[in-house]
């Protein structure tokens, strides 16, 4: 994510420096203007820090790195899906060294920043968003300011449970299609043409016809934020059956080892529930992310 994020600034013409752990990950971006640096105190004198890691606690330990020199940047923009308390301890560290934050989580995969469909939720000070917000833009289709403080984490947590929900209902229709001797990607076609289809049901469909489980967000990425969602409703009282039933859903398969995958492998465990031997299909079917 972080890498196609930072691809989309340089080609803008942004004047970007870019640290990653695995540093021969980033070297590629040099070719399209990027300074890639060694150490990420590196970064800390630059206007604005993107930070897209894993966990809250790699965004502890990255952010602890950027500000272990003497510089520090005027703003830190935290892009990771994570906790609202590890976003309110950001927050708070970062307010007692002088530097504003937003808390900016996404929506879309490497895939989707490429196509230029990424999207960001923002809360914070309005002020910081409004000096953000071009690069926000030039980074995908735009962001929405949802208020200030740790709101943007709920709504990406409310979305992300949401992802895995839709998923794991995908995978049993379309399995249940199967079952009655529908070709998969027959009844995908339909249902990405009708009400019910979304950029997101379009762009898994490659993966629920032929097969193709090349990770774009992982088993445990996504079992993460399922626990980020059920945390939450146990905080404020709020069942949430659908998301606890996909939690445990999810549980199962990264039982079974299957963690290195596409999180749309759910679809081969519901088709091994069903008795079905899941084959691909190997039929051309769009993404409807490329034109
Ligand atoms: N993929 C999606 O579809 C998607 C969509 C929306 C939001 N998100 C969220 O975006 C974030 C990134 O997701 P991703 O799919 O890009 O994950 P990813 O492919 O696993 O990449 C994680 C990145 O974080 C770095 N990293 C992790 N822990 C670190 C640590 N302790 N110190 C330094 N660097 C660390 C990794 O460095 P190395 O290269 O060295 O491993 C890598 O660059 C996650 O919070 C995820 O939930 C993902």
């Amino acid at each position: 994510m972080g890498y196609e994020m930072a691809a989309r600034l340089a080609k803008g013409g942004c004047d970007v420096a870019v640290w990653n752990r695995t540093k021969a990950k980033a070297d590629p971006l040099a070719r399209h203007g990027a300074r890639v640096v060694n150490e990420l105190k590196d970064l800390a004198s630059r206007d604005i820090v993107f930070c897209m890691v894993s966990t809250w606690d790699d965004v502890k330990e990255v952010v602890g790195k950027l500000l272990s020199g003497s510089s520090k940047p005027k703003m830190v923009v935290e892009c990771s899906s994570i906790s609202l308390e590890g976003s309110a301890e950001l927050r708070e560290l970062l307010k007692q060294k002088g530097i504003e934050y937003l808390a900016a989580p996404v929506s879309g995969n490497a895939k989707v920043i490429k196509a230029g469909k990424l999207t960001f939720v923002v809360s914070g000070p309005r002020a910081a968003y409004d000096k953000a917000k071009p690069y926000l833009d030039m980074m995908g289709t735009g962001s929405s300011y949802v208020g200030e403080g740790e709101l943007a984490r709920i709504a990406k947590i409310c979305h992300n449970v949401m992802l895995g929900v839709v998923i794991q209902c995908l995978s049993e229709i379309t399995i249940l299609a199967q079952k009655t001797g529908m070709r998969r990607h027959a009844f995908l076609d339909f249902l990405n043409k009708s009400v019910m289809g979304s950029m997101f049901t379009r762009y898994k469909t490659p993966a629920l016809v032929n097969l193709d489980f090349k990770v774009t967000f992982t088993p445990h990425l996504l079992r993460k934020d399922l626990d980020l969602g059920l945390d939450a409703g146990r905080e404020l009282e709020v069942p949430m059956p659908l998301a606890s039933v996909t939690r445990d859903l999810l549980q199962t398969m990264i039982g079974h080892g299957m963690t290195e995958q596409d999180f749309a492998t759910l679809i081969l465990m519901q088709a091994k529930a069903s008795g079905i031997d899941l084959k691909p299909e190997n039929v051309e079917v769009g993404d409807g992310l490329s034109s």
